[in-house]
C-alpha cells in the first residue's frame, strides 16, 4: 500500500507535525472557502496533538477557531460524559480551551439508546451541514484517523459489517470483542476527504503498521488498508518505535525524522 509516511523521533514530534499540518490545512481551507471542517479521531494517540493545539500559543493564537467545524470519525456508544467518550477526550484536551462556538461542535449523539438511530441522526447532521443529498458524499477538509493493533481504523474493525458499507456515511457497527456498537464514519466518506492524517505511535503498533503499509499481497487484509482518498491526500505520521519494522518507508525518516 503506497502512502506518504513521515517518520519522526517520538510521539511529541508526531503531535507537533500533526499540529503543523492541521494549522496549514486550516489556513488553506479558510483562504479558499472561509471555513474548515475536520473529523476528530479518538483513542489515546491524538491527546498530545489536541493539547498542543490548545496550549501552545503558536497554534492557539493563530488558528481562527470560530471558523472551524468539528465532527468525529467515530464514537463509542456511550453518553458524552462517559470516560470512554471520544467527545469527552476532545473537549477536555482541546475544545474547552479554545474559542470554538458551541454551534461549531457537531458531536455524534451517542447517548441515544438505539445506536442505529444515533448513526442515522448523525448522517442527517452531516448531509444537512454539507447540503449533500442521498447518493452524494460530503468532502471534509480533514479526517483524522488512528490505527488499532488489529488493523482497525475509526471504528471499522476486522470482520465487522461496517467494512462493506458503500452507501451510508455513518453507521452503527457491532464490534463483538467489545460486545457493543460503535458509531463510525464509513469508507465512502473517509475516502472522500480532501486530506486524511493517520497518527500512529508506539512499539505495540510496529507489526500492524508494517502489515498495513508493507504487507505482502498474500498476507491478510486489514481495514486500515482501505484508507485511500479518492481525490485527496493521505499522510501517515508515525514515530520511530511504530516504524521499527518498516523497510520501504525507512527512507522517509531521513527526510523528516
Ligand atoms: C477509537 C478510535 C480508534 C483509535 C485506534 C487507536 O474510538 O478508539 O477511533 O480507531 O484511533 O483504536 O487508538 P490509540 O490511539 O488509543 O492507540
Amino acid at each position: 500500500m503506497e502512502a506518504e509516511v513521515k517518520i519522526l523521533n517520538n510521539p511529541e514530534e508526531v503531535a507537533r507535525e500533526a499540529a503543523e499540518q492541521f494549522a496549514g490545512l486550516a489556513q488553506n481551507a479558510l483562504r479558499k472557502k472561509g471555513c474548515f471542517t475536520v473529523a476528530l479521531s479518538g483513542g489515546s494517540t491524538p491527546k498530545t496533538f489536541y493539547a498542543l493545539l490548545a496550549e501552545e500559543s503558536g497554534f492557539r493564537e493563530k488558528i481562527p477557531w470560530e471558523k472551524i467545524h468539528f465532527f468525529w470519525s467515530d464514537e463509542r456508544h456511550v453518553p458524552p460524559d462517559h470516560p470512554d467518550s471520544n467527545f469527552l477526550m476532545a473537549r477536555a484536551t482541546l475544545l474547552s480551551k479554545v474559542p470554538v462556538p458551541l454551534r461549531n461542535v457537531h458531536r455524534i449523539p451517542s447517548e441515544k439508546p438505539d445506536a442505529m438511530r444515533a448513526a442515522d441522526d448523525y448522517e442527517k447532521t452531516l448531509r444537512a451541514f454539507f447540503d449533500a443529498k442521498e447518493g452524494e458524499i460530503p468532502t471534509l477538509d480533514l479526517v483524522l484517523l488512528g490505527l488499532g493493533t488489529d488493523g482497525h481504523t475509526a471504528s471499522l474493525f476486522p470482520g465487522s459489517p461496517g467494512l462493506a458499507e458503500r452507501k451510508s456515511l455513518i453507521m452503527a457497527n457491532w464490534v463483538p470483542k467489545f460486545n457493543s456498537y460503535r458509531i463510525t464514519m464509513t469508507f465512502p466518506i473517509i475516502n472522500q476527504a480532501a486530506f486524511i492524517l493517520v497518527l500512529v505511535t508506539g512499539e505495540d503498533k510496529a507489526e500492524i503498521l508494517r502489515a498495513v503499509l508493507e504487507g505482502a499481497p498474500s498476507e491478510p487484509g486489514y481495514p486500515a488498508q482501505r484508507v485511500h482518498p479518492a481525490n485527496g491526500k493521505c499522510l501517515w505520521i508515525v514515530d520511530r518505535a511504530a516504524a521499527r519494522l518498516l523497510e520501504r518507508h525507512q527512507g522517509d525518516a531521513d527526510k523528516h525524522g
